[in-house]
C-alpha cells in the first residue's frame, strides 16, 4: 500500500506528518512511503534524509493513486475529492470548522481519521496529537512572553542590586497551561495559575505553580474537560481575577471549552490595569480569544490606565509550527502510532471494534461517523437556502 506525505500548503505551516525516523517505522509496517519534494524542509528534514530512510521523494503526490494520506492541517475539499474512493486519511481535521471537507470526504467514501478525535485514554496517549502539540504551544508561549518582557524572569542578587523575579499568571491549566507553568518556573519566575476544574489545583502544584482559589463554582464535564461557565459566573470570575492580573508581569491564557469558542477571561480594562511593560500572551487567540481585543498573529500595544506606558498583547498564532522540528517529531510519531493500529503487514486492517479506531474515525464508507459533526452537517443542510430557482430569488 502507498502512503503519501504532502508538503503542507497552509500559509505559515512548517510541520510535516512524517520524519525520516517514522518513515522507517512506516516501512516496517509494510507500507511504501512517498514524500512530496520539500515536505520536510520547514521541520529541518531534507529530501535526501527521507530518501536515505527508504522513502521515494516525488515532485507531486498523485492523490488518486494513494491508499493512505497522512497530513498535518485539515485537508481542503478539493484534495478530499481528489483521493481514491476508499482511501484512508490520518491527520488533524478540525471537523466542526471544516464541514465542506468532511462532506467531501464522506461523498468520496474516504475513511478519514481525525487526530482530535483520538480518545484520551491511556492506551491512546502515544497517538494524542492534541496533547503533543499543546505541550509545544505551552512551552513556546512562555518564550514569546520572555523575549518581549523588558525584565528578567529569575531573581538576581548582584553587586549592583537585587532584581526580583517576574510574576507570571497562567489562566487555564490543561496540557498547554501546565507546560507554560513548568517552563516559566524553570526560567525562574514566580508562577500562579487558575482553572475551573477541581483536579487542576494539584496539577498546578505538581508543576511548581501556586494555585489561585476563587470563590467560584467548579465546572467539570465528562472526560475531564471544562464546561462553559454561566454568564454570571464568568463575570464573577473576571472580577475575582482582576487584582491577580494587575499584579502580574506576564499573563498567559490557555483556556478552552471543547466545541465552543474560547471563554473570555480578561477584559480590556483588566489589561489596562497592568504595569507598563507587562506582556499578555493569548494562546486562544485563534479560537476566539481569552483576552478581549487579541488578534492571532499580532502584537497590540495597549496603553495603561494611568497613561504611563503600554502593555503588549500578543495573539499567538501557529505556536507549534514555530517549533516545527520537535512539533513534527512528536506529531509524526502520533500519526505512525495510529497507523500501526490500522495497517498490518502492508494491508489495511480497520477494526471498528477497537475503541481507538472507532473513536478517531470521522468518515467511513460514505457516512460521517462522528455524531456531533454529522449533526452540524445536517443543521447546515437544513439551514441552506433552496438551490432551485425559488431559492435563488
Ligand atoms: N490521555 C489522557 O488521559 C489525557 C491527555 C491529555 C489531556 N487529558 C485531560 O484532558 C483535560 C483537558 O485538557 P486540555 O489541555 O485538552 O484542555 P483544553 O485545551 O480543552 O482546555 C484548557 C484548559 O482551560 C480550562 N478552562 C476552561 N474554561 C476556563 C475558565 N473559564 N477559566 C479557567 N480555565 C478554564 C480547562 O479546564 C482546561 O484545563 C484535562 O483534564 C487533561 O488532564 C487527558
Amino acid at each position: 500500500m502507498q502512503l503519501g506525505i504532502p508538503r503542507e500548503r497552509r500559509e505559515g505551516e512548517r510541520r510535516v506528518a512524517a520524519t525520516p525516523d517514522t518513515v522507517r517505522q512506516l516501512m516496517g509496517m509494510g507500507l511504501e512511503v512517498l514524500v512530496e519534494t520539500g515536505a520536510g524542509d520547514g521541520a529541518g528534514h531534507a529530501d535526501a534524509a527521507y530518501r536515505a530512510a527508504g522513502a521515494a521523494v516525488v515532485p507531486q503526490l498523485d492523490l488518486a493513486s494513494l491508499d493512505i494520506l497522512a497530513h498535518v492541517r485539515p485537508l481542503d475539499p478539493r484534495t478530499a475529492a481528489s483521493l481514491a474512493r476508499g482511501a484512508v486519511t490520518v491527520g488533524l481535521a478540525s471537523p466542526s470548522s471544516e464541514l465542506p471537507t468532511v462532506q467531501a470526504l464522506a461523498d468520496n467514501a474516504v475513511t478519514s481519521f481525525a487526530l482530535e478525535l483520538v480518545p484520551r485514554i491511556s492506551r491512546a496517549q502515544s497517538m494524542d496529537a492534541l496533547t503533543s502539540q499543546a505541550l509545544v504551544a505551552g512551552y513556546r508561549c512562555v518564550l514569546e512572553a520572555a523575549i518581549r518582557l523588558p525584565r528578567f524572569f529569575p531573581l538576581y542578587m548582584t553587586a549592583a542590586g537585587t532584581v526580583p523575579p517576574a510574576r507570571v499568571l497562567v489562566l487555564g491549566a490543561g496540557v498547554a497551561g501546565l507546560q507554560a507553568i513548568g517552563t516559566a518556573k524553570r526560567l525562574g519566575a514566580r508562577v500562579f495559575a487558575n482553572d475551573i476544574r477541581p483536579a487542576s489545583a494539584d496539577e498546578v502544584a505538581s508543576m511548581g505553580g501556586t494555585f489561585i482559589r476563587l470563590d467560584l463554582e467548579t465546572a467539570e464535564a465528562a472526560g475531564g474537560y471544562a464546561r462553559q461557565l454561566s454568564s454570571d459566573a464568568g463575570t464573577r470570575q473576571r472580577q475575582l481575577l482582576a487584582p491577580h492580573v494587575a499584579q502580574s508581569d506576564v499573563l498567559i491564557t490557555t483556556a478552552a471549552v471543547p466545541g465552543r469558542p474560547a471563554p473570555l477571561l480578561v477584559t480590556r480594562g483588566m489589561v489596562e490595569g497592568m504595569r507598563p511593560g507587562s506582556v499578555v500572551v493569548d494562546l486562544a487567540a485563534e479560537s476566539g480569544g481569552n483576552v478581549e481585543g487579541s488578534v492571532a498573529g499580532q502584537d497590540i500595544p495597549i496603553p495603561t490606565a494611568d497613561g504611563t506606558g503600554h502593555i503588549i498583547l500578543v495573539g499567538l498564532k501557529d505556536p507549534a509550527s514555530a517549533m516545527a522540528s520537535d512539533a513534527s517529531r512528536l506529531y509524526a510519531k502520533n500519526v505512525a502510532n495510529l497507523l500501526a493500529l490500522l495497517v498490518r503487514d502492508g494491508k489495511s486492517t480497520l477494526d471498528f471494534d477497537d475503541d481507538v479506531v472507532a473513536g478517531a474515525c470521522l468518515t467511513h464508507a460514505g457516512d460521517v461517523r462522528h455524531q456531533p459533526t454529522a449533526d452540524l452537517l445536517a443543521a447546515r443542510t437544513a439551514a441552506a437556502p433552496m438551490a432551485g430557482p425559488e431559492g435563488a430569488r
